[in-house]
């Protein structure tokens, strides 16, 4: 039987995302009593550090409270650092002795959390394979992060380099948005309820749109971010995920294998994006703002070059060519430095038709579904009703609503990051991207890119937009033709205090 000891390998331990995200979940994850009991942590990285460096590198993000300083420091004490190269095999040999030594066994399960620049990930990959494997049966999980690749082809070349080094069923390939709550919860608000089962189709639905909105700009990132964009950043990942998921057909089972199987088959029938259907901006610095980052655009980030034309706001339409949702528009609308921080999917119903509530030619409200992925989780329908008190027949909108802070009090909903190491360490594979899903994404998106990526192309228009935009008025537009409406006749409650 496989041995209940684990090592867990965090490289780049020195960089932003071991920084600011993995150690601090490490962290919360052993506070909470979640891991298992024999474990140790081993940071590897080029510097030449001490584990002491490495914490204070991270402890402003580990929220740490005064009660649980000892715990913290436990914590701590089974931490190791080791420094080396990413392509030297005698620094993967080392790392291995080293852990075999901490762990006092050659037979420890391995998980290695790859926290590295894209231009490390082959050297890295192999050289952990073939130097650091565990004596059988214990078993090793290699965690990859994003970006996988930068288009089609780099994608599968990436992928043919871990296939021939790892199983499929090793590799867990993280898109964190599949760790939040709602979007775990889609398949369950999707499968489990016959009234929206019934209507999950073209026949009642108009249109779908996915928003990503961060009230950010690239604060300091810029340098990474010019060579990838929004559409890379955030659509061809996040929202491509939460687009499978919605879209897919039942799935056999809760299985990972059955999950993932129809999250693969519907990506298959989407047409790769063209370019009427896009919509791009980048934007520039607010001078007007009281607030001192809002006066600052894009190219004004570090590491940007002054002339990047590099998309900050994107607006995609794809189109899933199926019997189901022939003819729906599926809009998916990320950007960076707009008026507010939110994620979430809406769902709009067709007219009611034949309305007998219609006044002047002035339609009804259109029934829209909303989850809200992020922040303050919920799930509200918009509809309308009679308003209330008055005589006779005034139609008014409003919601039935299941907001979690109201409905769920105090139950804490986890870090997707949380949730996400767990699965690996139960070997749960659900929640990560398969190399087919991946290969698909890219083929949907690789066409505009490269036109995009062309700097001599005269059809890609990046529209500037001011920082704390709440969109682009051409992005709304394409909605519009697209046959997505929206009246602003209604805001949702948590809304209407902004
Ligand atoms: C990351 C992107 O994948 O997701 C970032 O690279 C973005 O640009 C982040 O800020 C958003 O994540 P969340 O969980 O804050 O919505």
């Amino acid at each position: 039987s496989s041995s209940n000891t684990y090592i867990f390998f965090v490289f780049g331990a020195s960089g932003d995302l071991a920084k600011k995200k993995i150690y601090p979940t490490l962290w919360w994850l052993y506070r909470d009593g979640l891991l298992p009991e024999n474990i140790i942590f081993i940071g590897y990285a080029r510097s030449a550090l001490t584990v002491e460096k490495v914490f204070q590198n991270c402890e402003k993000y580990m929220k740490l409270q005064d009660s649980e300083r000892d715990l913290y420091k436990k914590f701590i004490s089974i931490n190791s650092y080791v420094s080396g190269s990413y392509d030297n095999p005698k620094d993967f040999q080392r790392l291995h002795n080293e852990a075999n030594k901490i762990a006092k066994e050659e037979t420890a399960n391995r998980l290695f959390y790859l926290a590295l620049p894209p231009s490390v990930y082959g050297s890295v990959s192999e050289l952990i394979s073939s130097n650091c494997r565990p004596k059988e049966p214990a078993w090793l999980r290699l965690i990859v992060e994003k970006p996988f690749g930068k288009d089609l082809e780099s994608s599968n070349n990436l992928s043919k380099h871990l296939s021939k080094h790892y199983k499929e069923e090793e590799i867990y390939r993280i898109d964190h948005y599949l760790g939040k709550e709602m979007v775990q919860n889609l398949v369950v608000l999707r499968f489990a309820n016959r009234i929206f089962s019934r209507v999950w189709n073209r026949d009642s639905i108009a249109a779908i749109i996915i928003i990503f909105k961060e009230d950010i700009g690239t604060q300091g990132r810029g340098g990474y971010f010019d060579e990838f964009g929004i559409i890379r950043d955030v659509i061809q990942n996040h929202l491509m995920q939460i687009l499978s998921i919605v879209a897919m057909e039942a799935p056999r089972s809760t299985k990972g294998e059955d999950i993932r199987d129809e999250k693969v088959k519907v990506l298959r029938r989407i047409q790769p994006i063209k370019m009427e259907d896009v919509t791009l901006g980048q934007y520039v610095g607010d001078k007007n703002s009281s607030n001192e980052e809002h006066r600052k655009g894009y190219l004004d980030d570090e590491g940007v070059p002054k002339d990047s034309k590099t998309p900050t706001f994107a607006q995609v339409v794809m189109h899933i060519n199926n019997e189901r949702w022939d003819g729906v528009p599926f809009i998916l609308r990320g950007g960076k430095a707009l008026n507010e921080k939110k994620a979430e999917v809406r769902i709009q119903f067709r007219d009611m038709p034949g309305s007998m509530f219609e006044v002047d030619g002035e339609k009804t409200a259109r029934d829209e579904l909303v989850i809200r992925v992020q922040p303050n989780e919920a799930i509200y329908l918009k509809m309308n009703n009679k308003r209330p008190g008055e005589m006779g027949f005034r139609v008014e909108e409003t919601e039935l609503d299941l907001t979690y802070n109201e409905r769920y009090q105090g139950v804490k909903l986890p870090d997707a990051y949380e949730r996400l190491i767990l699965d690996v360490f139960m070997g749960h594979q659900i929640n990560f991207v398969r190399s087919d899903e991946l290969e698909e994404a890219w083929r949907i998106v690789t066409p505009v890119l490269s036109e995009i990526d062309d700097k001599n192309n005269k059809n890609v228009n990046v529209i500037p937009y001011p920082f704390g935009s709440s969109g682009l008025q051409e992005a709304f537009d394409i909605c519009s033709k697209y046959d997505y409406t929206y009246s602003g006749t209604y805001v949702w409650k948590d809304e209407r205090s902004n």
